[in-house]
Order: C-alpha cells, then structure tokens, then sequence
C-alpha cells in the first residue's frame, strides 16, 4: 500500500465511524431517512423559517375578496409570483408551502415557480390535504382528508421537485369540544399522512392546529393542546413515523381571541414552552408554529420572547411557519396593483426579518418603525 492509498483508507475509515456515529438508528430503514432528517434539519437551520403559501382556492379568494383583488387564476398567479421573487427572500425564508395550483403555475417569464424558489435556495413544499369537513356525529368539529390516493399524488410531487408537505388538522374549543373521538380521528390521519411522507421522501410537517376563535381561557388551551400533543405523537409512533424526518407545525398556548384576560408574550412563551417540553419528544428537529390569525407583530413578539427565554435550553429549535403574519401586510400593499409590487414585497421581505430576528432572540418594536 502507497502512502496516498493508505491516508485514504484513513480517512475513509474514519468518516465511516463519523457517520455510523450519526446515523446507527436510520440504518435497515427502507426509506432515505439520512435525506429526510436532512432537509427537516435544514429547514429549521440558520434561523430561517417556513413561509406558507398555500392558500386553497376557497381561503385564497376569501382574502381576495376581502380587499377587492379580483378572484381569479391569474390573479392568484400574480400574487404568488410577487412572494417568490421578492429580493432577499432566502436571507430569512428556509422553505415555501405551495398549493397544488401554484407548483403547477409559471412566472410571466415562463420560468416555473418551483424553480424561482429552489433558486433563491428556499426548499419547495406542497399542501397535500383537501381541506377540513364537518366530523360526522360530532357536531362543531372537524376532520382533515386527502388520504385517498395521496401515495401518487406525493410521488408526482417529489418529482416536481418537492421536499416537504404540509397537512393542516383543526381542533375547535368551546365547553363540549374538543371530544376524544375528533382528537384520535385527527391525530390517526395526521399520522397515516405523515407515514406516506416520509415512505415518498418527503418530510411531513405535522400540523394539528387548536383555533383561536372563542372566549376560552390559556389554560384552556393548554389543556387541550398539551392533550392533542400526546395524542398526536402517540399515533405518529404506532405508525413508525420517524421523528427525526418531521416538522411539527402547533399553535402556541394562546388565550381565546375573545377572552376578556389577554396574557403577555412573556407568560405566552411560558405557557407554550411549559406544554411542548411536555408534550413534544427530543427527536424533533424543529417545531414552526402558524401564526393563526395573531397580528404579525404579536406572532414575531411572542416567538421573540419564547427565543430570549428558552432558547439555549430547549432540544428542538423554535421557528415559524406563518402565513398571514407573513404576507398580509403584503397582500393589503398590493390590493391587485402591479404598480405596488415593489412596496408589497418590501413589507413581505420586513416581516420575513422580523420573524428571522425573533428566532435569533433579537426582535424589537423598535424594528417596526424603520
Ligand atoms: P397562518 O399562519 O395564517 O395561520 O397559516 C399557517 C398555515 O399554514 C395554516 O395551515
């Protein structure tokens, strides 16, 4: 053996025992789940987050509608083209979740919108669940669906270029809900959902969502979430969903919007820590929380606070993965109006540091004024 060949071995011996190191309990998987725990990593890494896009047909028109922007395809497909070339995007944006409509859609330039995103080096994302339907024989409650054909569906889209998925389950509050049967009917499909992820290559955000609306109190939805959690996780493991190669995507512990007793971000970040370190294995890389129709401020002040408090002691990294805490001051600039693109993606790119600030522990007020 030459010395050239011997230092190789050397180092190829030792990069082996590296990985072995890294990797011992993804080994005799059958799926990529190095490639999964990857991109899940890389997804909560540098103190970006997750931009969510993904408006359905009926929620996309809806805020349309509200600001007079016509409700059409093109409409949408200039919307969605102004979010992903916003300048800069990437400094703080991590990953995009698109709409089926949107993978599928191009910029006026004829450049496919999956591509303007992978080139600004945001890892493109898919919703893949069809929407929540009134839970039959459990009055005011829901159930997310989609599981028919997802396996194809999740297929095409990692072909398009897709690396995650998202899939959006609703808990609601009020004296007599949530009941046990919508929390298990909801926690078994989040899971089935994620399983199929995860056998396609894609890392699945896991999204049970308990809504804001109502007059309940934080502790209320303390005791609810921390229970949906435990529900949640306890059917991700029974159907050998890898923890290492999801995303958890909550609520935070909030008081009912219209709760007379309004806590502040510091007992918020509390609160909400208190319940995921209770509730939330190790194993998960990230947790992104939806804004769920929180003021954008208040959703970078609250995460900002949770960053500052706990960050150095928590074994998940906290990120966020808004939707209208991101783009609605955007989407109010813009009102349709090719002559306020600029202007609108400069509130869209502001918020998106403000929310990369927050994750950092170094957001202000101040911030907003500049
Ligand atoms: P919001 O941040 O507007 O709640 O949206 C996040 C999301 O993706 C809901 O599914």
């Amino acid at each position: 053996m030459n010395h050239v060949t011997l230092h190789k071995s050397y180092v190829t011996t030792i990069l082996q025992s590296i990985h072995n190191l890294i990797i011992p309990k993804f080994k005799n998987q059958p799926m990529n789940l190095h490639e999964l725990n990857s991109t899940a990593k890389k997804l909560v890494a540098n103190h970006k987050g997750i931009l969510a896009m993904d408006e359905s047909l009926p929620t996309c028109n809806k805020r349309f509608a509200k600001l007079g922007i016509p409700q059409t395809e093109e409409f949408r497909r200039a919307y969605r083209e102004l979010i992903v070339t916003t300048a800069g995007l990437g400094e703080s944006i991590s990953g995009a979740i698109l709409f089926d409509e949107t993978i599928r859609q191009k910029t006026k330039d004829g450049t496919p919108m999956i591509q303007v995103i992978t080139d600004a080096g945001i890892i493109p994302g898919i919703k893949v669940d069809t929407g929540a339907r009134d839970l039959a024989g459990r009055p005011g409650e829901k159930i997310s669906e989609g599981l028919d054909e997802l396996r194809d569906r999740l297929i095409e889209y990692y072909q398009m270029g897709a690396r995650f998925a998202k899939w959006r389950a609703v808990i609601n509050i009020s004296d007599s809900i949530p009941t046990r049967g919508a929390i298990e009917a909801n926690a078994f499909t989040l899971a089935r959902y994620a399983a199929l992820c995860q056998e396609a290559g894609l890392v699945p955000i896991v999204e049970p969502e308990v809504l804001m609306d109502g007059n309940h109190t934080m502790k209320r939805c303390f005791e609810v979430t921390e229970e949906v959690l435990h529900t949640v996780f306890n059917q991700l493991y029974t159907q050998g969903v890898i923890l290492e190669g999801m995303i958890l995507k909550p609520n935070m512990v909030l008081p009912g919007l219209t709760c007379p007793k309004q806590e502040s971000a510091d007992d918020i970040a509390d609160a909400t820590v208190k319940c995921f370190l209770r509730a939330v294995p190790a194993a998960v890389p990230g947790i992104t929380f939806l804004s769920g129709g929180q003021t954008a401020e208040l959703a970078s002040e609250r995460l900002n606070a949770m960053n500052v408090r706990f960050k150095s002691q928590l074994p998940w990294e906290l990120s966020f993965s808004y939707g209208r805490a991101l783009q609605q001051p955007a989407l109010e600039i813009w009102r349709g109006k090719e002559a306020k693109v600029l202007k609108a993606q400069q509130a869209l790119y502001h918020r998106a540091k403000c929310n990369f600030a927050a994750r950092k522990g170094i957001y202000t007020a101040g911030m907003e004024k500049a």
